[in-house]
């Protein structure tokens, strides 16, 4: 495969439907969501089989002009996520890549959607060398992860119970906000006082690396109550998202600066849905002494891109076998090095 490959990504783990195309030469060269946002609203949630459906709607005709107005016919390769996700939505893409690849006689390169949001610091201008500690925050995962290479991957510390997205989420459900709640509880929380409530930081002081948010999510819970007894939830509103805010980011750069010292790291890349959260990413770039990187906002929550770039560097991998790869669970730490090019 030549430098000059183009690979197009595909990313329907949930409830986005991204594509792009990236080159190991060019960059990224174009890219392209639909979010499905709109469509869980109504339920305040994803629901699996509308994520299918409107995944197998609208990929193709996405890919279409994405490809039209790149101005290219064909890829080199395809990258699609093949997991963690919803097995239906990671089957539309799965199924794609190869129907697809059938098509144009290219090779299909299964991708790990974490080592995406892990990568996705890799479309900027100034990647991140390794090794690096990544805290990878999203909807569905809370990992602390000494990166030593591509496909080599420390698992330091997970969530015992809720991931971090999950708990911005069910918090701005509690204060009776949107879907998804993140962005939501996030805006809310620029007109509040942080320090109106003093909810806990939840394994801070622990000697490990993992985290729990379900005693946050309670302590929130009781507030919330309370103020509703009261009748002043409505006051009370942007301050206790201001001080859950608050609190979440403490224990998350707390944690992430603690396991970047204890494995000598100097780098952290900050990734994920989460990620895009604006207090997160100057209170962690303010309190580490090392290097700080995160992908631009766009690209912290799941889109083709991220999947391009993971293909390129997995380019090695790419084969014809016409196998479809969807799995709702894929530790990342089972991956391995990339094969040579
Ligand atoms: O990575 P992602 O797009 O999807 C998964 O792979 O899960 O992450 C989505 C998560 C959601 O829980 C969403 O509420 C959260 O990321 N999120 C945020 C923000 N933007 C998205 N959480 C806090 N602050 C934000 N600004
Ligand atoms: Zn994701």
């Amino acid at each position: 495969m030549s430098k000059q490959s183009i690979i197009l990504g595909i990313e329907s783990s949930c409830d986005e439907t991204g594509v792009a195309l990236f080159s190991p030469e060019k960059g990224l060269i174009a890219h392209a969501l639909h979010s499905q946002v709109d469509l869980h609203a109504v339920y305040g949630g994803v629901v699996p089989e509308i994520a299918s459906r409107d995944h197998i709607r609208m990929l193709l005709p996405l890919i279409q002009e994405l490809m039209t107005g790149a101005g290219i016919e064909r890829p080199d390769a395809i990258a699609y996520t093949a997991g963690p996700g919803l097995v239906g939505a990671l089957m539309v893409g799965g199924g794609m890549a190869n129907g697809l690849a059938m098509a144009w006689e290219c090779p299909v390169i299964p991708v790990h959607h974490m080592e995406g949001h892990l990568l996705a610091p890799m479309l900027e201008d100034k990647p991140p060398e390794f090794p690096f500690l990544a805290l990878l925050v999203s909807g569905g995962h809370t990992l602390l992860i000494a990166v030593k290479a591509l496909g080599e991957y420390e698992l330091l510390g997970t969530t015992l119970d809720d991931a971090a997205g999950e708990a911005f989420d069910k918090t701005a459900k509690l204060l009776g906000l949107g879907y998804p709640g993140g962005p939501l509880l996030a805006a809310l929380a620029e007109d509040g006082n942080e320090t109106a409530f003093s909810f806990p930081r939840p394994m801070l002081n622990r000697p490990n690396f993992d985290f729990s948010f379900s005693g946050l999510k309670t302590a929130v819970m009781l507030e919330v109550r309370k103020a509703e007894a009261n009748g002043n939830l409505d006051e009370r509103r942007a301050d206790i998202a201001a001080s859950f805010q608050r609190a979440a980011v403490d224990t998350l750069v707390g944690k992430a600066i603690k396991a970047a010292a204890a494995r000598d790291l100097g780098r952290i890349v900050v990734a994920g849905g989460v990620g895009a959260n604006r207090l997160l990413r100057s209170e962690i770039k303010e309190c580490f002494s090392g290097e700080v990187f995160y992908p631009r906002f766009e690209f912290c929550t799941d889109n083709g891109a991220m999947i391009a770039v993971a293909g390129a560097l997995r380019i090695g991998e790419a084969d014809q076998s016409g196998e479809i790869i969807a799995k709702a669970r894929w530790s990342l730490e089972t991956l391995v090095a990339p094969a040579a090019n």
